[in-house]
């Protein structure tokens, strides 16, 4: 097949769905097809992301991203209009080169992953396919659909709410198909609300669409969700709906200790709490539940709770291959959250996907906080075949975007498969 090459490179400042600036970047091949793609934004970040390039002063508090808009529309439109381009990895690699620093803060990885995403579109489109079966194709995957995991309940930096734990999911694993799924998930949202509101805790929302009920114990938010589970005749577990947790345990260890509704924990007392509330409610998946710091805290709870959750990191590997390929070997974690603005450019988030399939690990897909129209996700985690999509509530455009760009993906094709695969350790040394 040809090369890329590209005639005309766009970018713009818009809002996103917290109502602080972000990069849209339009890319337009010579054959004349446009492509756009817009970056999020995360609030509970890990130390080694890609770093956004703000503005700073008055302006949007200092969010502004005019220099890194400039930078889409100077240098990096002249790099990718100077030649044709053989493959994402080729213009990606140019990119990172063209920054030149390891977090990509000089140009911001919210102009770079802007730019990616718009590219890893043009090279789909010039390949005749949609995006998630040209990503299938790239990464050697077997396309799935991912069972959705909604974030119906919020707390820590997402909400106002005194509740430390960020993000409450529901995951209907035993759906049997993804519009069944859908409709599971907000099912139990509109079941939450409702039981809320009779409890007199309805609120406001999170960031991400949940409710931020005036609350502080997790065990209290998970109560209200097997209510709003049974409420809808569902099943809770994994033959129904299961529950995740992200409790984003960097926001509540203050470098030594973990304050967890009014506790002082170590690691180890950590560890024992996450096993009850795993002996108690249905919980298949457990997120960031240690600081990214504490390392010899994630390989203790790991191997102590591997057999019975997933165990997945988020702001400790960063989207990062090298850093979960060490946690594979160390067997600090079984999983890996998978958001391409951590890593700043398409490539690199793909090479982390390969490097957790090779080494039998998880992945799940997921949005940020701050979030956009760009549905890029949804196809990222189809064409990975990783079985996980996070993508918040079933609710607010910005989310159920994904959400229903997944229905479509399903409506057009029908022989996709849905639900978590089968983890293949070492396939790489077969
Ligand atoms: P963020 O949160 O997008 O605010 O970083 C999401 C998460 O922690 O998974
Ligand atoms: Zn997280």
């Amino acid at each position: 097949m040809g090369e890329l090459e590209i005639e005309r490179v766009r970018a713009l400042q818009v809002l996103d769905s917290r109502g602080y600036p972000t990069v849209r970047v339009w890319i337009q091949g010579t054959d004349g097809h446009v492509c756009a793609a817009t970056a999020p934004s995360g609030a509970s970040t890990g130390a080694h992301e890609a770093v956004e390039l703000r503005d700073g002063g008055p302006a949007y508090s200092g969010k502004g991203v005019t220099a890194a808009v400039a930078g889409v529309t100077g240098e990096i439109a002249d790099l990718l209009t100077s030649r044709p381009w053989s493959s994402l990895a080729d213009a990606d690699r140019a990119l990172i080169a063209l920054d030149g620093t390891p977090g990509k803060a000089r140009l911001g990885g919210n102009a770079t992953v802007a730019v990616s995403m718009a590219l890893a579109r043009a090279f789909a489109s010039r390949a005749g396919a949609p995006l998630h079966a040209w990503i299938a194709e790239v990464l050697g995957q077997q396309p799935r659909l991912p069972v959705p995991h909604f974030n119906v309940l919020n707390g820590g930096q997402h909400a106002a709410n005194p509740l430390d734990f960020q993000e409450f999911m529901v995951a209907p694993l035993g759906a049997p198909d993804y519009p069944e799924a859908l409709r599971w998930g907000a099912e139990v949202y509109h079941a939450l609300g409702a039981s809320l509101k009779r409890k007199g805790l309805a609120g406001g929302l999170g960031d991400e669409g949940g409710f931020a009920p005036q609350i502080a114990r997790p065990e209290e938010a998970l109560e209200l969700i097997m209510g709003a589970i049974a409420d809808t005749g569902l099943a809770a577990g994994r033959d129904g709906v299961a529950i995740a947790l992200d409790p984003a345990a960097n926001s509540f260890h203050d470098g030594t200790a973990y304050r967890v509704a009014g506790s002082t924990l170590t690691s180890e007392q950590m560890t024992d709490y996450y096993a009850r509330l795993i002996g108690d409610y249905p919980i298949w998946s457990l997120e960031d539940p240690l600081a990214e710091d504490d390392a010899p805290g994630w390989a203790a709870l790991t191997e102590a709770l591997r057999d019975r959750v997933q165990v997945v990191g988020d702001d400790v590997f960063v989207t990062d291959a090298e850093r979960v390929r060490e946690a594979i070997r160390t067997r600090s974690a079984t999983a890996v959250l998978i958001k391409p603005n951590q890593a700043g450019t398409v490539t690199e988030t793909l090479e982390t996907l390969t490097a957790a399939a090779r080494g039998g690990f998880g992945a799940m897909v997921s949005h940020r906080s701050g979030e956009t129209e760009d549905t890029f996700v949804a196809d990222l985690a189809v064409g990975a075949g990783c079985g996980q999509l996070k993508s918040g509530a079933p609710a607010r455009g910005e989310r159920t975007a994904k959400y229903n760009r997944l229905l479509e993906i399903a409506a057009d094709n029908p022989g996709l498969p849905y639900g978590l695969p089968r983890l293949t350790e070492g396939r790489d040394h077969a």
